[in-house]
């Protein structure tokens, strides 16, 4: 059991809103520096005051990860001033059918895709190396259920989900033997920006610094995949078991649209 207090610089991408905002400020206390990023200037200055008032330090880092040089470059010059020890892969959006009933088109899918899956996939083997060379380091990676059981109103989100899932628990394997933590996060549904676009049902839905709670409680215990609430992640476990008319039938007051966000 590692306790939060272990960690001392920590990155968070995707820190302007929701599940990263809540994390920046669980982990906020005098002596941690932390590397926050997003594209929202106004919302990330707001969660950084919220850090600081908390008595943490906040080094911002405004970009959009699909900019990797630009990605890179503020993660690696964090780190030559602050070796980072924990570094959470929170970025990420939600897209899918939209109120037209119209699924997503190719655009959509990439762009889910390059951000969810590429750009958290950019995120950790901008630090990987400089961890490597210390033996030292927590990777966490922000999945979802989704990665457990598809949701046909979005694909590609669903796949680039299963796709980090994958990632981190075949890189955990991999680095293991150089002393590198790798951990998966599977919310269900989270009170967040996102859910807001998220038109359907939200059964189990838990407010943000709950989720950003039982976060920190499994990277303490370094568990391989923290997924949560536990009914929908048992569900989502074994549902590939189930016949495809069964997992319909249970699922059908999950179906959902995706709201364009301004
Ligand atoms: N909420 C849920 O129910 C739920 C369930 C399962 C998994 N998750 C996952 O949890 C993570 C956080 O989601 P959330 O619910 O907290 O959503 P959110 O409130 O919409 O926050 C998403 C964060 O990602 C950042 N982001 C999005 N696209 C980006 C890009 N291209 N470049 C840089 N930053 C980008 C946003 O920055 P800006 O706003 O500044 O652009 C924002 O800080 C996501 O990976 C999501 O898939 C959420």
């Amino acid at each position: 059991m590692t306790s939060k207090a272990a960690f001392q610089n920590i990155v968070i991408t995707g820190a302007s809103s929701g599940i990263g905002a809540a994390l920046a400020k669980f982990y906020a206390r005098p002596g941690v520096t932390l590397g926050l990023t997003g594209r929202d200037p106004v919302r990330l200055g707001v969660v950084a005051a919220e850090v600081e008032a908390a008595g943490g330090t906040v080094v911002q880092g405004l970009l959009d990860l699909r900019d990797r040089s630009a990605l890179t470059g503020f993660l690696t010059g964090f780190d030559a001033r602050h070796p980072v020890d924990l570094l959470i892969a929170n970025a990420g959006v939600l897209d899918g059918r939209h109120a037209d009933g119209v699924v997503e088109d190719a655009e959509i899918a990439r762009r889910v895709i390059e951000i969810n899956l590429l750009g958290a996939v950019d995120t950790l083997h901008a630090l990987l190396p400089a961890m490597r060379a210390r033996r030292r380091g927590h990777i966490v990676l922000v999945s979802s259920l989704a990665a457990l059981s598809p949701l046909p109103d979005a694909p590609a989100y669903s796949a680039s989900k299963a796709g980090l899932l994958s990632y981190g628990r075949a890189l955990r394997g991999a680095v293991a033997g150089e002393k590198i933590r790798v951990s998966v996060v599977c919310p269900g549904y989270v009170t967040s920006a996102m859910t807001e676009t998220h038109i359907g049902n939200h059964p189990h839905k838990i407010g943000a610094d709950e989720a950003a709670r039982l976060i920190g409680a499994g990277i303490a215990r370094n568990k391989p995949v923290i997924g949560f609430p536990t009914q929908l992640y048992l569900l989502s476990l074994i549902s590939p078991f189930f016949p495809e008319f069964v997992v319909r039938l249970a699922t059908k007051d999950i179906r959902f649209h995706v709201a364009p966000r301004d």
